[in-house]
């Protein structure tokens, strides 16, 4: 993990730099940023602006249209419940419901990739299949949630 103001900027110009600054790439950029950090900075928001020669009003938008992008960071586990079709069709508003009522904090993904064995869910990026509420209360546990 980078530790100084400058060495984040550095790796931030690089990303950019890496997708020749275009900010047609721009929600690549925010993921990969997201993804080396565990979300996205007020800094590295200005930092990408700035490389990319787009307005900060620009970054904000999308930051705050896709719900996938944080500016803060995750407190605990990051639960994923797909709810796209093929996951809604076996069970995934009642593992969302379950999910809820025990206070477990997720996002909605719409198709996380794993159709065939839904309900899918992913736990900190990891994709699991054919998931109950009794099996989510597992993975959750042994995550240590
Ligand atoms: S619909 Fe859920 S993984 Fe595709």
């Amino acid at each position: 993990m980078l530790a100084t103001r400058p060495e984040k900027q550095n790796r931030v110009r690089q990303i950019c730099k890496e997708h020749n600054a275009k900010p047609s790439a721009l929600i690549e950029i925010l993921h990969q940023v997201q993804d080396e950090t565990g979300f996205l900075p007020k800094d590295a928001l200005v930092d990408i602006a700035d490389a990319l020669n787009i307005s900060r009003a620009d970054i904000y938008g999308v930051v705050t249209f896709y719900h996938d992008f944080r500016q803060a960071p995750l407190a605990g586990i990051d639960l994923k419940i797909c709810r796209a079709e093929a996951c809604q069709a076996v069970g995934s508003q009642n593992l969302a419901e379950h999910a809820k009522a025990n206070n477990h904090p997720f996002t909605d993904a719409y198709c996380l990739g794993n159709c065939a064995l839904g309900p899918a869910v992913m736990i900190d990026k990891k994709l699991y299949g054919r998931v109950d509420a009794d099996r989510l209360d597992q993975l959750l546990k042994q995550k240590g949630e």
